[in-house]
């Protein structure tokens, strides 16, 4: 049992609760085969012998889990942000998107996705590709060789699109991604899984709609998708199905929330009543991403509200509606994103502590997996070791704070000294 056993040894933070941090100072994470077996201030006398990592005095924290990007959209990071959603996604995105059609393209820009990806904080990711078969594929390989799991979908959109960046129809959108299914499940991935992804309404017909829920219950597939993003998008949703009371229910009336497989959509910045009681039902995870939601003007999602309602919440960087891969950037920013929120919008929901964006970053978006983003016993071993002693400072912190410290310095000064998940050093 030994064998695969070993232990991390630093200042090891993770999240107890909500808006709790644990903290074992100078401790020992012990790892049995890919689960956590615990944290230990000594290293127990069962344990003694066994291969011991990390380093007195580095950061030792859960992986973060990003649980929305579109890796096509990585090339353009950082341009475009003058735009709202609609706007950015036809004068931006599409024209982008269209060059995944290149295999020689997706394979030059995916290779520099999955290696900045891995060199980030994120161990898991739920990750939209384009709606081309081969491209996905193809990043379904690189994402493969990182050894960070991830689920990435071939993206459907069959109208209300560019001639360049649309399906035929509904029924050849619906046949790629059967195709696309077959050839995945032929691989036999290791870390690598397949989700459904619908861009969003106004790009998916309701006969296609009809077609990935019932997919989706055939298969027991998880589903990804945008609800509620921005004003003038749900405007045209309602236009376009003038039979729905929210936008939700687009998702809903076609068997997409319902099945086994999990299903997130990301923003939820203007779900009404009606809407969250659906997300409710359907336990659907709610990918909140603050700074794309800054960067393209679309609003603030009311995540306390969320919290309290108890439903699921993750954190997503929507990369290039955001800029960086960047999770600990995207913590600073939710928390940011409450705090306006409280004081522009509405004081009844509190703004988010940094342990409480902690807490979505890591348990939040990871139970999507399972047993993620947590150091308690049986939880996968997702672990990132961070030297933060380039941090020039005559301060002598704990290391809970040390933690806020290196989200909202987003790394300055600091490095992160290696990555494991599920009991893997991919770093
Ligand atoms: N809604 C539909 N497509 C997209 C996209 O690519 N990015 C964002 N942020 N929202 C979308
Ligand atoms: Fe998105």
């Amino acid at each position: 049992m030994l064998q695969n056993a070993f232990a991390i040894h630093g200042d090891i933070v993770w999240s107890k609760s909500l808006d709790q941090l644990e903290c074992v100072p100078d401790g020992y994470l012990v790892v049995v085969g890919d689960q956590v077996q615990g944290v230990y201030p000594q290293l127990p006398d069962e344990y003694q012998g066994i291969h011991v990592e990390g380093q007195a005095g580095h950061l030792v924290i859960p992986g973060l889990n990003d649980i929305h990007l579109h890796a096509p959209q990585y090339a353009f990071r950082g341009l475009g942000m003058d735009l709202e959603l609609l706007d950015w996604l036809n004068t931006h995105t599409f024209p982008e998107e269209r060059k995944y059609a290149d295999l020689d393209y997706a394979g030059r820009a995916y290779d520099i996705f999955a290696d900045d990806l891995l060199h980030s904080p994120t161990t898991r990711a739920v990750v939209f590709g384009t709606m081309h078969v081969e491209a996905t594929e193809l990043l379904m390989d690189r994402l493969e060789a990182t050894g960070l799991v991830t689920y990435v979908g071939k993206v459907n959109m069959d109208r209300n699109s560019p001639d360049y960046l649309c399906e035929k129809d509904a029924a050849s959108s619906l046949a790629d991604t059967r195709r696309w299914l077959d050839n995945v499940e032929r691989k036999h991935y290791q870390h690598t899984r397949p989700i459904l992804t619908p861009r969003f309404t106004p790009t998916c017909s309701d006969e296609l709609m009809a077609g990935l829920g019932q997919l989706k219950q055939e298969r027991g597939l998880p589903l990804q998708s945008h609800l509620s993003e921005n004003l003038s998008e749900i405007d045209w949703v309602h236009g376009l199905c003038p039979w729905s009371s929210c936008y939700g229910q687009t998702y809903e009336r076609f068997g997409q929330l319902d099945g086994d497989g999990k299903v997130v959509m990301a923003h939820c910045n203007y779900s009404t009543d009606e809407e969250i009681d659906i997300l409710k039902r359907h336990d659907v995870y709610v990918a909140t991403c603050p700074q794309s939601n800054m960067q393209l003007s679309s609003g603030i999602a009311p995540i306390r509200r969320y919290l309290d309602e108890g439903m699921h919440v993750g954190l997503g960087t929507d990369v290039a509606g955001g800029a960086t891969l960047s999770m600990f950037r995207a913590m600073a920013d939710l928390v940011g994103c409450s705090k306006l929120r409280w004081r522009l919008v509405d004081q009844s929901l509190t703004p988010l502590s940094p342990a409480e964006a902690f807490y979505i970053a890591t348990v939040g978006g990871g139970s999507f997996f399972g047993k993620v983003g947590s150091f308690r016993k049986g939880y996968q071993a997702d672990i990132l070791v961070l030297d933060d002693s380039g941090v020039r400072t005559p301060l002598d912190l704990d290391p809970t704070l040390r933690l806020e410290r290196y989200a909202y310095l987003d790394e300055e000064g600091g490095r992160m000294a290696q990555k494991y998940v599920a009991g893997r050093r991919v770093l």
